[in-house]
């Protein structure tokens, strides 16, 4: 009998099971960033999920990779998160905040002075990208001169500071996609030559001080982080990922980072990916929590489960048509393929308008 849909015991906390929602960008706050009563009631009807992942959440403006994406940049935003967590812990969840700085993958649009997005060096995307007006082009992001990290490393603990008034219970570093932290280890986003970058330590330097950051307000236990070690989201690519994110989970288990929320293969695509070594390698190496994700079903999370290869698995897109997901897995009950139309975007319609297995019953 499989563990899954039991309580688990973790890191100071009892979790309703090993099901955890893998964080997901719907689009749904306002220009401010800012979150309320849809975003309660969407994670609220999801909160018998173990852990709850927010979406990526801003810790600047420029931080956004796009528009009507939440932030905890400013202290008027905390009002609206307290009312999602207060409303996922009135159903007995518990719920993290993912902080995010997008780097070069947002647009000077989103920024309050107009200014272009950041990087670790400096490099446009190809492609578009959604901002207010609509799809635009990536713009050149500029290189961040060595001064201004502190600054983004202050923004992370700023914004650390803020999930804890909001009542969250933990949070998350997004360190994956091609984003801020993520595009600073990798050697193809990351062509500095000062302490931040070159040499994998160098490379890895601000993931570390941006976690020994939050870990001062939060303590390890309450700290994940989210690795796509092999993943291309957004053309990422390291030439050697095997050594980097070796040191980089060394550095972790260093530090007591409590939750290590792992993307196997390339994000959303495949479970395998190029330059390819076994990521196993790293779930046996962290000594905290491993929660598994990218293209599990009921089958595969109870394997990898029942094989102990993860402590938890996360689900990202069968969580959007299926507010009920838990219920449905352990009932082996049909899951809901939400359109991709729903996915970003679009108020109550498509995000808070899916039905539990209950209702479905009901109504039929
Ligand atoms: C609509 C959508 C939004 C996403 N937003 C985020 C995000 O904000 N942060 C993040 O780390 N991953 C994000 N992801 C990736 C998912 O968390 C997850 O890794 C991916 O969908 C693979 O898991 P799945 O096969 O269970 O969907 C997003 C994926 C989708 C489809």
């Amino acid at each position: 009998m499989t563990d899954l849909f039991d309580p688990f015991e973790a890191n100071g906390l009892t979790l309703q099971n090993r099901i955890a929602l893998s964080p997901l960008t719907r689009t749904r706050a306002d220009m401010a960033g800012k979150v309320g009563e849809l975003q309660a009631t969407y994670y609220a009807q999801r909160a018998s999920a173990g852990l709850l992942i927010t979406e990526a959440t801003a810790v600047a403006p420029v931080g956004r990779g796009g528009a009507y994406c939440p932030g905890l940049w400013s202290d008027n935003q905390i009002e609206g998160w307290k009312q999602v967590t207060d409303a996922v812990h009135a159903r007995g969840g518990l719920i993290f905040s993912q902080l995010w700085h997008a780097g070069r993958l947002s647009h000077s649009s989103l920024d309050l002075d107009g200014k272009p997005p950041v990087a670790p060096t400096a490099m446009k995307q190809p492609g578009q990208m959604f901002v207010e007006s609509g799809f635009a082009e990536y713009e050149e992001a500029r290189t961040l001169d060595l001064a201004e990290i502190p600054t983004i490393v202050d923004q992370f603990r700023q914004a650390a500071v803020r999930a804890k008034a909001a009542g969250f219970d933990g949070v998350e570093l997004h360190a994956a996609h091609s984003y801020l932290i993520d595009a600073f280890l990798r050697d193809m986003t990351n062509q500095r030559t000062d302490a931040y970058g070159g040499s994998i330590e160098n490379r890895a330097r601000l993931l570390v001080e941006t976690l020994e950051a939050i870990i001062a307000v939060w303590g390890g236990a309450r700290t994940a982080i989210r690795l796509a070690p092999i993943g291309h989201a957004y053309n990422a690519w390291d030439s050697d990922p095997e050594p980097l994110f070796t040191h980089v989970v060394e550095q972790l288990n260093r530090l007591g980072v409590g939750w290590l929320d792992m993307v196997e293969g390339d994000t959303g695509i495949s479970r395998e990916a190029e330059p390819s070594f076994d990521t196993g390698k790293l779930r046996r190496l962290f000594k905290g929590v491993l929660i598994g994700n990218n293209l599990y079903d009921r089958d595969l999370a109870i394997s990898a489960r029942d094989a102990g290869r993860v402590d938890m698995v996360a689900f990202g897109r069968a969580f959007i048509g299926n507010p009920d997901l838990v219920e449905r897995l352990r009932a082996n009950a049909q899951i809901v393929d939400a359109p991709r139309q729903a996915y970003y975007g679009g108020g109550a319609r498509g995000y808070t308008d899916f039905p539990t297995l209950a209702e479905e019953r009901a109504a039929s």
